[in-house]
């Protein structure tokens, strides 16, 4: 059997790891933290939106969906948001919970704002380049136990622990039209890619860097 299991429960989609205790995954934008999050975000509390310039009708292809929340929290915040995700499993609880947060009064016109696909992101920008946000948050490396991600996020890198995470999707983004170039990393990075950030924004635990384009 594998160790990995994607079951429905209660009508709703959740992936089980048998090697784990921890509770299965399953998405929602409508759990009570993350609509007081959404409801209070702006500017000025959320960096993601600051890196990125967040305003009505920005269009931002956010390249690493992942659990959808950060780009879930662009669309509330009235951005365009196209959301890519490799996997196909994480591309389906995505799916799920973004057609069970149509149903929310408080969620639905965010929904309206969203595109998924699930493609790789690297393939997608080399037919759609032009943007005025690009943002990439790839999985970091994995840390000692001490300093595990929690939660879901935990799960995630666990199920994806195989992914390969070379960098050839930042040089692909580099070649699109951008009016900003958004890379996630964790705060004590030390530089080495293409090219240096033209600014970042960071706090006590991650910083996003920000690359200026046309
Ligand atoms: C760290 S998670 C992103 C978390 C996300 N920012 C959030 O708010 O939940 C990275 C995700 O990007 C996906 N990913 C990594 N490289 C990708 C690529 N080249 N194309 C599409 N998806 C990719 C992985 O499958 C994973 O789900």
């Amino acid at each position: 059997m594998s160790r990995y299991r994607l079951s429905l429960v209660d009508g709703k989609y959740c992936l089980r790891d048998s090697f784990s205790s921890q509770k299965p995954l399953s998405l929602s934008f409508s759990s009570p933290r993350f609509l007081r999050r959404v409801k209070a975000a702006s500017k000025n509390s959320e960096l993601l939106a600051k890196a990125v310039g967040s305003r009505k009708g920005l269009k931002v292809v956010d390249c690493t969906a992942g659990l959808g929340r950060e780009g879930f929290l662009l669309a509330y915040l009235g951005c365009e948001v196209t959301l890519i995700e490799r996997s196909k499993v994480i591309y389906f609880l995505l799916l799920d919970a973004l057609n069970s947060a149509r149903f929310d009064p408080d969620l639905k016109e965010a929904v309206g704002r969203i595109s998924l696909y699930r493609s790789d992101a690297e393939e997608f920008l080399s037919q759609y380049r032009s943007w005025d946000v690009v943002y990439i948050d790839p999985m970091f490396p994995e840390k000692k136990k001490t300093s595990l991600p929690k939660g879901d996020m935990q799960y995630l890198q666990r199920f994806l622990s195989k992914e390969k995470n070379d960098g050839s999707l930042l040089k692909m983004a580099f070649r699109c039209q951008f009016r900003r170039l958004v890379v996630k990393r964790p705060l004590k990075t030390v530089f080495n890619e293409i090219k240096n950030p033209d600014s970042f924004v960071q706090n006590d635990k991650i910083r996003y860097d920000i690359y200026s384009g046309i």
